[in-house]
């Protein structure tokens, strides 16, 4: 991620999880004037941090995974991968 620009991040990061928590699939007008970033521009880091997400369950290091089952942090481990994106255009 470290290609990433950190403003190109905070808006993938944004679109990533309306469409995580089914707030919106849509990077609309508002999201674009007040991000300054088209959907083009954030696509394939959301798509990223989506595979990260998938990714999350498996393998050795799963302890950022395990720490987000708590109500502290709430139950965010619970949420699906928006795999949509990942077939998703612009
Ligand atoms: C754009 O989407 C956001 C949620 O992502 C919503 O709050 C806002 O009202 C929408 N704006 C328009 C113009 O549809
Ligand atoms: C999440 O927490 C619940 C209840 O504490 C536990 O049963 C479950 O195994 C945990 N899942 C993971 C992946 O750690």
């Amino acid at each position: 991620m470290l290609r990433f620009l950190p403003s190109t991040l905070a808006a993938a990061a944004i679109f990533t999880t309306q469409c995580t928590l089914s707030v919106s699939r849509e990077w609309n007008i508002t999201c674009e004037k007040h991000s300054s970033y088209g959907k083009n521009q954030i696509l394939e880091c959301s798509k990223l941090m989506v595979s990260f997400h998938q990714k999350a369950t498996v393998g050795k290091l799963t302890g950022v995974y395990r720490k987000y089952n708590t109500s502290k942090y709430g139950n965010a481990l619970r949420c699906e991968p928006a795999s949509f994106l990942l077939e998703a255009w612009f």
